[in-house]
């Protein structure tokens, strides 16, 4: 069975996204990066969380599509609220384990990613989470999503696999002790 791998960009000031769902900060910190190469071609399923689905950068839209169209494959969509008529290019599940054992199934020996922070966050709380490759971007947002937010604090440690860099981030791949 493959491995859940939460794949998502932050700025330094750790946010996902900015006030609003705002993605233009990612904007210019494309260009070559090997990390990304190798996760392209490891890549079995993607799960996506409600808010990154139903939110301004869909992937279900044009200017979402993911990994830019670079990818494509099984897309699963865990919602409580499944849409009386589904966009056929995705699987609605509306239970979170199964919607990460639909994904693994579909994924074959390849990773299933992760979408979405509190997705991501309910699978570490479900021991469904294996690994985290994170791309710090030199930008400072103050406002926005967090990457990791729990109230009352948390001492979850990620055991480093590697950090790389490239011209205009750096890659910071985590794997989750079990
Ligand atoms: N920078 C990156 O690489 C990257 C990658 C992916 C996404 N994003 C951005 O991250 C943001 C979304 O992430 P996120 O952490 O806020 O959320 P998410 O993981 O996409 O979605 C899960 C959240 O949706 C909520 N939710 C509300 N209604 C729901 C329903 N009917 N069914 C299931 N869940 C429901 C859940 O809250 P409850 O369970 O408490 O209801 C949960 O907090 C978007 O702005 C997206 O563009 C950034």
């Amino acid at each position: 069975m493959g491995r859940v791998l939460w794949h998502v960009t932050m700025s330094l000031d750790g946010f996902i996204a900015g006030p609003g769902g705002d993605m233009s900060w990612l904007a210019g910190h494309g260009g070559p990066n090997p990390v990304v190469d190798e996760v392209l071609a490891r890549i079995g399923a993607v799960l996506i969380g409600h808010r990154t689905f139903f939110g301004p950068h869909s992937p279900a839209t044009a200017q979402g599509r993911l990994y830019g169209g670079a990818w494509t494959g099984p897309q699963l969509v865990h919602t409580r609220d499944i849409p009386d008529d589904p966009n056929p290019d995705f699987i609605f599940v509306d239970d979170l384990l199964e919607a990460v054992a639909s994904a693994k199934a579909a994924a074959g020996d390849g990773y299933v990613v992760v979408l979405g922070a509190a997705t991501a966050r309910s699978c570490l709380d479900a021991g469904l989470l294996d690994e985290v490759l994170v791309h710090v971007v030199p930008t400072l947002l103050g406002d926005g999503t967090r990457l990791f937010e729990r109230p009352g604090g948390d001492g979850t440690r990620l055991e480093q696999v590697s950090v790389t860099h490239t011209a205009h981030l750096t890659n910071i791949w985590l794997r989750v002790p079990h």
